[in-house]
Order: structure tokens, then C-alpha cells, then sequence
């Protein structure tokens, strides 16, 4: 039997998105998916204010540092930091095609240069005794997706990195935004893999375009796990079943209900220090996609969750509303 790898499945580093408000929120959901920061320069970290961009409630392992940058030196530093916060690895962003990111010549770019990237795994596995993994795509612009990828994953392995995570599909560095960068090269799951049957060593994961746990287990059969963004953050409670669906857990999956009652403390907590509502609840909106009262969820929490003074206490009520017309919808249909 295949063994189960703490990577089956991650939810992807999202900047803007999984902030540590979505984590705490996410990791009441799941205790056994892999969760990832957002992307964080590694010069931010080593000169801006470290507590505001790296601390994290205690109970939010596996938790995945992701840190952008290319300078051997500042990335061993910003290693480091996150290794002394207690972070369970730290993964270095080679997939993200923003022309801000490209004009610090990181992110995606790094696809062109596999030395450099060697270098910069190296320095950071030497400043750290965590795994350093990479996230990558599968070529950039003119590219050749078989040689190049092999290319690039044999230099930056030599180097000691032994997890890939690859998102499924080229970026091209000029002429698309990130968003298009991310819907509109094409998906090419079977790269991902080939390069996992020609290097059966290393533990390849796949991003790009899943939405449901049964594709994650169709990956699985290939590859050592999948790793999914939008659908995450846009349908949170797909991760109320990850414990039990694949990482085999006998845990019954929290109701949405539970979810949003054990989210109560943190924000209680997260409000007396000043953080204001939205902050957090931006990130619970999805908990009751396509459910009956869904919208008016949402709309309650957006108005009322801006008001000042706002307290949890609203969350508890826009989670009544959409109980109860599920439960008037439920009786409709019984
Ligand atoms: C809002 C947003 C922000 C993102 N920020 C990052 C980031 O900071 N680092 C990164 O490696 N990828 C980032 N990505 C890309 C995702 O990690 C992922 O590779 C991509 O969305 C494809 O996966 P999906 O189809 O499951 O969403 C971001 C994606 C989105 C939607």
C-alpha cells in the first residue's frame, strides 16, 4: 500500500488570501492538510515587522513558510527567521509571474535560471535543518516543458531539494497578467507526471485547476499529493473532509456550524486586539457555497461585520440566518 505523506494534500500559498485569519479559519476545518503562507519577500521579513508578517496561533501545523526573493544570503536569513517561528518548512516561489516579482528577478523567473536557484536552495538548507521545497511551474515562456522542467528539477535536486510542487502549466513572463497566467496557459497534468516517473525520488505534488477531493485521489495514484488554491479559499468546507477522505482519519468532518462556533474565540481574541471584523470574515464567505440562504449569509455578514463595533456576535447570527433557511429548505423538500 502507497504510503501517506503529510503532503497529500496542501492548500496553496495565496497572497492577500491565506493570511493567518484564513488559516486559523482553515485549520479549524482540517488538523491534517498542509497549509502555506502567503508569499513573503525575504528582504520584507528580514527589515519589516516580523510578528505582523510571521506570527501564527500555536496550533497551526503543518504550516508552510513560502518566501520569495534571490539573493542567497537574504533567503538563508529569512530561512532562518521562519525556522526560529516554528514553521515546518520553508518553500521558495518559483511560480509567480508578477511584473513586480520579475523585476527583483524572482518568482517564476527563477524557471530560466536552475543555477541560480540551486544556489538559493542551497543557502537555505544550510541555514536551516527543515526541509526547503520548491514551488514551480512547468516552464516559462519559449520553454521546452520536457527539457527545460528536467533540467531545472536534476539542478535545483542536486542541490538537496527533494519536494516539488508544480503547478501544471507554463507562465509566460510577459503580456499576461497573473490572474491570466493562472487560467490561461494550458493545464498539463502529464507532465507533472512523467517527471515524477522519471524521478521517482522526489516527491512531486501537482497545483493547477483541482476542485474536488476525487481528483486529488485520481493524482494520487501518480503523484505524492495535490496542492489546490482558488478552490480552497472559494469552497472552504472541501476541507472538512481532507482528514478522513485522504488522509484516511476516523474523525467525523465538523459541521459548517461547528466550524464557524470554534472560529468564535479566535476572533474574540483576534477583535481585542484591535484587528478589525472583515479582516477575518473576508475569508469565511465561502463556507456555504451553493447552500440554500448562502447569499443572504454573506450579504448580512458584509454589512453588518463594517459597522463599528461589530463583535463576533455577528457572525453567530448571519450563521443562524443560513441554518434556518436550510433547515425551512430541507422541510420544503421532505
Ligand atoms: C489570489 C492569489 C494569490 C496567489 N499568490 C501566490 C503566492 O503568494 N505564491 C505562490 O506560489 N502562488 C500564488 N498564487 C498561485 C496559487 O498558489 C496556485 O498556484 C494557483 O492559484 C493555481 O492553483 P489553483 O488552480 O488550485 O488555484 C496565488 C493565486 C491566487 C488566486
Amino acid at each position: 500500500m502507497k504510503k501517506i505523506s503529510i503532503h497529500q494534500f496542501s492548500v496553496a500559498p495565496m497572497m492577500d488570501w491565506t493570511d493567518r485569519h484564513c488559516r486559523a479559519f482553515m485549520r479549524l476545518a482540517t488538523k491534517r492538510a498542509v497549509l502555506y503562507t502567503e508569499m513573503l519577500h525575504a528582504r520584507a521579513l528580514i527589515h519589516g515587522k516580523r510578528e505582523q508578517l510571521l506570527g501564527f496561533p500555536s496550533d497551526q501545523s503543518p504550516l508552510v513558510l513560502q518566501l520569495g526573493g534571490s539573493e542567497p544570503g537574504d533567503l538563508a536569513l529569512a530561512a532562518k527567521i521562519g525556522e526560529d517561528y516554528g514553521y515546518d518548512e520553508i518553500n521558495l516561489n518559483v511560480g509567480c509571474p508578477s511584473e513586480r516579482v520579475q523585476s527583483g528577478n524572482f518568482g517564476a523567473a527563477l524557471m530560466l535560471e536552475p543555477d541560480l536557484t540551486a544556489r538559493l536552495v542551497a543557502a537555505m538548507r544550510e541555514a536551516v535543518s527543515i526541509p526547503v521545497t520548491v514551488k514551480c511551474r512547468i516552464g516559462v515562456d519559449e520553454q521546452d516543458t520536457e527539457q527545460d522542467l528536467d533540467r531545472f528539477i536534476d539542478v535545483v535536486a542536486q542541490a538537496g531539494c527533494e519536494h516539488f510542487i508544480v503547478h501544471a502549466r507554463k507562465a509566460w513572463l510577459s503580456g499576461l497578467s497573473p490572474k491570466d497566467n493562472r487560467e490561461i496557459p494550458p493545464l498539463d497534468y502529464q507532465r507533472v507526471y512523467r517527471l515524477k516517473q522519471r524521478r521517482p525520488d522526489l516527491h512531486i505534488c501537482i497545483n493547477g485547476g483541482i476542485e474536488t477531493l476525487d481528483q486529488c485521489a485520481q493524482h494520487g495514484k501518480m503523484l505524492d499529493g495535490s496542492m489546490l488554491g482558488r478552490a480552497a479559499y472559494h469552497n472552504p468546507y472541501i476541507l472538512a473532509h481532507v482528514d478522513r477522505h485522504i488522509y484516511g482519519a476516523d474523525t467525523a468532518s465538523l459541521t459548517r456550524a461547528q466550524i464557524v462556533e470554534a472560529m468564535i474565540p479566535y476572533i474574540e481574541d483576534e477583535l481585542a486586539k484591535g484587528v478589525r471584523l472583515p479582516s477575518i470574515t473576508r475569508h469565511m464567505m465561502g463556507l456555504y457555497l451553493h447552500q440554500p440562504g448562502a447569499r443572504h449569509g454573506r450579504r448580512y455578514l458584509s454589512i453588518e461585520a463594517c459597522k463599528d463595533g461589530a463583535g463576533a456576535r455577528v457572525v453567530l447570527e448571519a450563521m443562524a440566518l443560513v441554518e434556518n433557511m436550510r433547515e425551512e429548505a430541507a422541510c420544503r423538500v421532505s
